[in-house]
């Protein structure tokens, strides 16, 4: 029977990618969008290729009744087998200079809309004894400096994901963490930075990181997106073991080195070297 998976962020990077893959395996998709219809135009290949089997939804996971109406939505259809919470931003810039209105909405996105869409449809989950994917990153793993708003967003994901895998064993329902390293999505361009304030501490080490990340970028152009998308379908189709799975060469590093060297060595040397890296380019 054909399995239905419900995609969030499906708009740009992993989420399109991802409706494309699953819609590629003969899964139905439901893609979750902000603006709804009006989004259409980015889906047109897609319709074209692959019409019937896919469908667009309004979602803002800012807003409390968007996603209440999405999931009244779904519950007068058959229940979904598989949700993928890819929707999420960035907010990057140091602890000083964040403010309490774009650390709130940064958590609003990356984690209590996630939660909120989550909790409202575990029931369709469980009928289905579903799979719920949650993209992180490997900063939801080791946090680097100047990016503590949106590396607090993900750890809050990976713990909330830990207990809930645990909780949903018994309901035979999988979750799955997804740890992507860097890859050339819009994150880059919807990244929002705390402007360091005139007289701030870290406008130095800041003006520097924007220039190591817009360098990390223009290495990163061209390296293909498509492996992160096929990894979502693997862990919802095959469902194996293990809550985390990394993706990309150097997420597999980062952790590789978090792993082999003692927790506290491992943190200094990226502290001094992410220090370093961010003083050097200004
Ligand atoms: N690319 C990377 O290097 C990287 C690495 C590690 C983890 N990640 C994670 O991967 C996930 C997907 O990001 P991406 O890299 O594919 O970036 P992207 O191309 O910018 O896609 C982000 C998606 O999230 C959606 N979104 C943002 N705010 C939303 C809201 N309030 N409600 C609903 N949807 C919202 C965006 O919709 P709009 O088009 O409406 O803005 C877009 O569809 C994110 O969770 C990100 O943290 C990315």
């Amino acid at each position: 029977m054909q399995k239905t998976v419900l995609i969030t962020g499906a708009s740009s990077g992993f989420g399109l990618e991802a409706c494309d893959a699953f819609l590629a395996e003969g899964y139905s998709v439901l893609a979750a969008v902000r603006g709804g219809a009006t989004r259409m135009p980015l889906f047109a290949d897609l319709f074209a290729r692959y019409s019937g089997n896919i469908e667009l939804f309004e979602l803002d996971l800012l807003d409390p009744a968007s996603i209440d109406r999405l999931v009244t939505t779904l519950e007068s259809r058959a229940p979904i087998d598989g949700l993928i919470n890819n929707a999420g931003y960035g907010l990057f810039g140091a602890t000083e200079d964040v403010s309490d209105e774009s650390l709130r909405l940064q958590m609003e996105v990356n984690f209590f809309g996630t939660f909120a869409l989550t909790q409202k449809l575990l029931p369709s989950l469980r009928k289905t004894k579903g799979v719920i994917l949650t993209v992180s990153s490997i900063v939801g793993r080791h946090a680097l400096p100047l990016t503590g708003a949106y590396c607090a967003s993900k750890f809050a994901v990976e713990g909330w994901m830990e207990s809930l895998s645990a909780e949903l064993k018994p309901y035979d329902v999988a979750c799955y963490i997804l740890e992507p390293g860097g890859y050339p999505t819009g994150f880059g361009t919807s990244l929002s930075w705390s402007e360091p304030h005139l007289q701030s501490a870290y406008a130095a080490p800041t003006k520097g990181y924007q220039i190591l990340r817009e360098n990390i970028s223009k290495q990163n152009q061209g390296k293909s997106i498509r492996p992160v998308a096929q990894k979502m379908v693997y862990l919802l189709s095959k469902r194996p073991s293990g809550l985390r799975h990394l993706i990309g060469s150097d997420a597999l590093m980062t952790a590789l080195f978090g792993k082999i060297l003692p927790a506290n060595l491992w943190h200094n040397i990226i502290s001094l070297v992410m220090n370093k890296l961010q003083r050097k380019n200004v």
